[in-house]
This record gives C-alpha cells, sequence and structure tokens, in this order.
C-alpha cells in the first residue's frame, strides 16, 4: 500500500449546524489552533443573515475566484486536517448535504439556550443516511442555557443517535466555571479569552480529593454527583460504535471563548476516521488502492464577467492525483488532465503537484464538470451516493427574450449542472421546472441568467408539493402512470421519472392507487427514503 503514511495523516470532516449555533466561531479557533490563522477575527462570516439576493451576490463577488473558505486545511499534531465550509444559510442546504458526500466524519454544533432546532435534525439525518461519524460540542455554556442532561436526552430522542459525554460543565452562564473532561480526567478553569488557549487544567484522577471542593466550592459535590450519574447512566464510547454512526461523543464549551475547544479538537484527531473507502457502481472504492479515483462535489462558479471560469471540487478517493497526468472523465468518456490544480493549506490558495486521498482540491473547469463526476486512471465506474433531494419550491422556467433562447438553455444547463437548482424536464414541449429549497436560489438563477448569459426569463410558480423519484419492476404500471399523470410527472437530469405531486394527499393516492411503484423524496433510493 504505497500511499498508506500520506493516507493515514489525513482526516476530512465538515462542521454542521443551525444557523447561529457558532459554526463559523468554532471553525476559527480550530483554526487558531492549527495555526492555521494567527489572530481571532481572521475568518470571514460567509453565511448571509440576510435573505436578500443583493447581499449574496455582494458576498459571491466579494470572494470571487477565491474559494479558499470552501476547504481550509491545517495541521495539527501529526495530522492533516482538511476542513469543508457547509454554507450556513438554509436556503444551500442541497450545497450542504453535497459536501456531506464528500467528508468521512462531522462535528455537530449545538446552541445550548436552543437545543436541537430544525436545521440540526436535516443535517444529522443525512449523516444517518450514510452512517457518518457524529461528534458533538455544545456551545455556548456562557449562557444561561439549558440543563445538559435535558439537552442530552433531546439529543438522544431528536436525532436517533446515542450520545456519552466526554466533557462536562460545571454550572453554566454567568456561574460557568469550566469543564471537567471525563476521557483525560482533568478539570479545565474556565477564563473568557477569545483569542488564545485556556491553560489553567488541573488533573483529577480522584473527584475525591478535597482540593476540588477548594477550586470550586460548593460546585464540587454537584460536579461529582454528575459525573457518578453520567458514568451510570451513559455507556462508555466504543470506537466502532462512533465509526459506525451509532453513538456520539459530546463536549460542552464555549467557542466565542475558545473553550473547550481543544478538549474536543484533541479527542477528534484520536477517534476521527481517516480516509473511508467509498460506494461505486462497481462497489467500495478503498483509499488505499493504488489507482487515482475522486469524484466532484461543487462547483463554484466565478462571478466575474471578465473571467467565466469556474472552479470544481474534487475529492480525491483512493490512489494519487498529479498534476499534468491525464485521468479518465467516466462520464464523457473523456481523458483530461490540469495544469494548476489547488489546494488550500494554511488558508493560502496554492498550486500543487500531487494529492492524496482525503484531500480536496480545485480544478478549473471550463463547464465539463457536473456534479458528481468521477475521474478514474483509467477504469470504467462512477462513485454514487450523491443524492438529490426533493426541492420543496418549483418555478416553471418562460423565457421572455425569443433571441435569447438558446444562451437561457445553456444558462438553466449550467447553472442547475453546478447545483444552484434541480432541473426537473416536462414533456411535451421540454418545460423546463426549476426546483429549489429557498427562495433566494430563483434570485440568484436570474440575476446570474441575466448577468452571465445575457438572458432574461419569467420564472412561474408552480404548486407542487414535492419531488418523487419513481422506481417500480412493473413498467406496465410505470408507463400508465406517465401517460395518465403526464401534467405532474417530469425527468430529472438523468432521465429518470419524477411525481412532481400537488399534494400530501395527491401522493398517498399515488402510492394507494399504483401499489407497484416507489416514490423516493431522494434520487439515491434507498428504503429509508421512501416517502
Ligand atoms: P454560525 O456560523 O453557526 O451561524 O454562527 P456564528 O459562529 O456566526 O455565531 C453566531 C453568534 O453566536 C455570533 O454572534 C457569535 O459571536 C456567537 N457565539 C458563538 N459562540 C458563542 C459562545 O460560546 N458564547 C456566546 N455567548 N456567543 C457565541 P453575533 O452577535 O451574531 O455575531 P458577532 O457580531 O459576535 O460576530
Amino acid at each position: 500500500m504505497k500511499y498508506s503514511a500520506e493516507i493515514n495523516k489525513r482526516k476530512t470532516f465538515g462542521i454542521i449546524s443551525h444557523p447561529d449555533a457558532g459554526k463559523t466561531t468554532l471553525t476559527e479557533k480550530l483554526l487558531l489552533f492549527g495555526g492555521a490563522i494567527k489572530t481571532a477575527g481572521a475568518v470571514k462570516s460567509n453565511k448571509i443573515k440576510k435573505t436578500a439576493a443583493s447581499d449574496f451576490m455582494e458576498i459571491e463577488r466579494q470572494r470571487g475566484i477565491s474559494v479558499a473558505t470552501s476547504v481550509m486545511s491545517f495541521e495539527y499534531q501529526d495530522h492533516l486536517i482538511n476542513l469543508l465550509d457547509t454554507p450556513g444559510h438554509k436556503d444551500f442546504a442541497e450545497d450542504t448535504y453535497r459536501t456531506l458526500t464528500a467528508v468521512d466524519s462531522v462535528i455537530l454544533v449545538i446552541d445550548s439556550v436552543n437545543g436541537v432546532e430544525e436545521q440540526t435534525k436535516r443535517l444529522t439525518e443525512v449523516c444517518r443516511m450514510r452512517d457518518t461519524p457524529i461528534i458533538i460540542f455544545i456551545n455556548k455554556l456562557d449562557l444561561e442555557g439549558r440543563d445538559p442532561f435535558d439537552l442530552l436526552d433531546e439529543l438522544e430522542s431528536h436525532l436517533n443517535i446515542k450520545v456519552r459525554p466526554l466533557s462536562w460543565p460545571i454550572n453554566r452562564g454567568k456561574s460557568f466555571k469550566g469543564v471537567y473532561n471525563l476521557h483525560t480526567h482533568d478539570l479545565n478553569l474556565f477564563e473568557a479569552n477569545k483569542t488564545k488557549m485556556s491553560t489553567e487544567v488541573v488533573s483529577f484522577e480522584d473527584l475525591n480529593n478535597p482540593v476540588l471542593d477548594e477550586i470550586l466550592g460548593a460546585d464540587a459535590d454537584q460536579l461529582r454527583e454528575d459525573v457518578e450519574l453520567v458514568d451510570g447512566v451513559y455507556e462508555e464510547i466504543d470506537r466502532e460504535d462512533y465509526l459506525s454512526g451509532k453513538i456520539a461523543p459530546v463536549f460542552f464549551g464555549s467557542a466565542v471563548n475558545n473553550f473547550g475547544v481543544k478538549e474536543m479538537l484533541d479527542t477528534f484527531v484520536e477517534l476521527a476516521p481517516t480516509p473511508l473507502p467509498r460506494p461505486s457502481t462497481i462497489g467500495l472504492i478503498d483509499p488505499y488502492q493504488e489507482k487515482f479515483s475522486g469524484f466532484i462535489f461543487k462547483i463554484h462558479a466565478n462571478l466575474d464577467p471578465n473571467h467565466r471560469d469556474r472552479i470544481a471540487f474534487l475529492r480525491i478517493c483512493s490512489g494519487k492525483f498529479e498534476r499534468n497526468k491525464f485521468f479518465h472523465h467516466t462520464r464523457l468518456n473523456k481523458e483530461v488532465r490540469f495544469n494548476n490544480p489547488y489546494s488550500f493549506l494554511a488558508r493560502e490558495k496554492s498550486r500543487i503537484e500531487e494529492a492524496y486521498p482525503g484531500d480536496v482540491i480545485g480544478l478549473y473547469d471550463t463547464g465539463s464538470f457536473k456534479i458528481g463526476d468521477t475521474l478514474t486512471e483509467g477504469a470504467d465506474y462512477e462513485f454514487q451516493g450523491i443524492p438529490s433531494f426533493s426541492p420543496e419550491i418549483f418555478r416553471e422556467v418562460i423565457n421572455t427574450d425569443p433571441m435569447k433562447s438558446k444562451q437561457l438553455e445553456k444558462g438553466v444547463r449550467q447553472l442547475t449542472d453546478e447545483g444552484v437548482a434541480q432541473l426537473f424536464i416536462q414533456q411535451p414541449g421540454s418545460k423546463k421546472i426549476i426546483g429549489t429549497v429557498g427562495e433566494l436560489q430563483f434570485e440568484v438563477i436570474r440575476y446570474r441568467l441575466n448577468n452571465e448569459y445575457g438572458a432574461s426569463c419569467n420564472l412561474v410558480p408552480k404548486n407542487f408539493h414535492k419531488a418523487c423519484w419513481i422506481t417500480t419492476s412493473n413498467d406496465k404500471q410505470l408507463d400508465e402512470f406517465i401517460r395518465l399523470k403526464a401534467s405532474e410527472v417530469a425527468f430529472d437530469k438523468d432521465d429518470n421519472p419524477v411525481f412532481l405531486a400537488p399534494s400530501a394527499w395527491m401522493l398517498q393516492m399515488a402510492q394507494e392507487n399504483y401499489p407497484e411503484l416507489k416514490f423516493h423524496f431522494t434520487s439515491e433510493f434507498k428504503t429509508s427514503s421512501e416517502a
């Protein structure tokens, strides 16, 4: 296994959270520990607090081709850590779901005041579909948040995962005193400090040591009681159970005060998986196999009209990527090579000569990539498991400038290939229906069609409830369904039939009337996603 030393060094993960739980703040602190940045405040939030397209455009313009914030690589201890950024805004959830296909584990941030929130649930569901290992960071302990035991109960019941605290908070809010590390038996005393790591750590193998009372006063007994309860109620972490996504270690802290973050990072590098195998059309692709492979999970457009190229993000799954070497683009059945591949170490975008499994690199693209495309060293297979999820808002594209119909066609195709939205084609007449999870994307689409392609259109609302991918072994029943429901059936980018159900009730009726058709809320067709 030629590249095993390189592979074993790497940990590729993402941070997920409901907006405002503290993802950006935690990212910054992790980069601080990794030496990738020197001072706090260096990570510009890329989230969009207001749902205005103009804000989004402004942020995108400022970011321009500098996509360094999409991947942040840093070294910590002997590890090379690749942190993939996920957009905070809920309208871009689909982008986050896809990024999750390129990570090997996640850190989930929970706001201790709000507990489990809507996006927390959705994102965890996506992780659970792939059994992605999860570490949980309960943040904002400096605020008057909820009782830690209640929070743990809520995590277990709402997220369908077992939890095991590895650190325990001593009080919270104004009287927050610190955390006790249940793993290393260290007591870490809280001091609000936004730029440095906390240093006041006292080792307490035995919590009955009277020094604990001197330090914590009346809180010492409460800590003893809590720790006894935790040890009695929660089972020990079994690494295999963590790796298969069954149990999540939990840490408590305050990201903005840089507190409790190092404990979590140290455990993360110890527990989190090195690059994992990925499912493909020919079975699992092992990262240690010598032949190169990888897939595109994100495409970042350049909004500067003078530089129309895009950057495609490639997750390397096996073998070694080399600059200027020919690789096989399996969808196009074409050999391609890259003169200027980029990596993002220490937030510097720099040209690389080679890269290994777990790495994410940026490739300049002039339009030959779609989300989900596979590159190999010659073999003909494709990576799987980069699903589309049912959009929630649908609009039909009506051309308003007949002279520019070609441009509109091209623009809609390219934007949907980039994953900005999903495209469904409806017959007769090849009507284009665009589906998104948020209103913001429609503004982005309209703006970009106009600015980048010179096309203009109306986006007419369609009253569909969900898009459900249809599978069956009864082709006759499918044909009949497609014929009778022509106005509610469309085809996705890969020509799979999709039922655009007008309402939950109509979906239920279809299920009852066509028992041999299966309707799925994601294009991955897992039984768990069945409607
Ligand atoms: P996000 O990326 O998950 O959306 O959250 P982000 O890190 O931007 O944090 C959201 C808000 O929560 C920020 O405040 C941030 O400072 C605050 N925050 C993060 N961690 C903690 C913590 O441990 N304790 C407390 N009390 N607050 C925390 P903001 O007012 O929205 O922005 P800013 O002006 O402070 O940057």
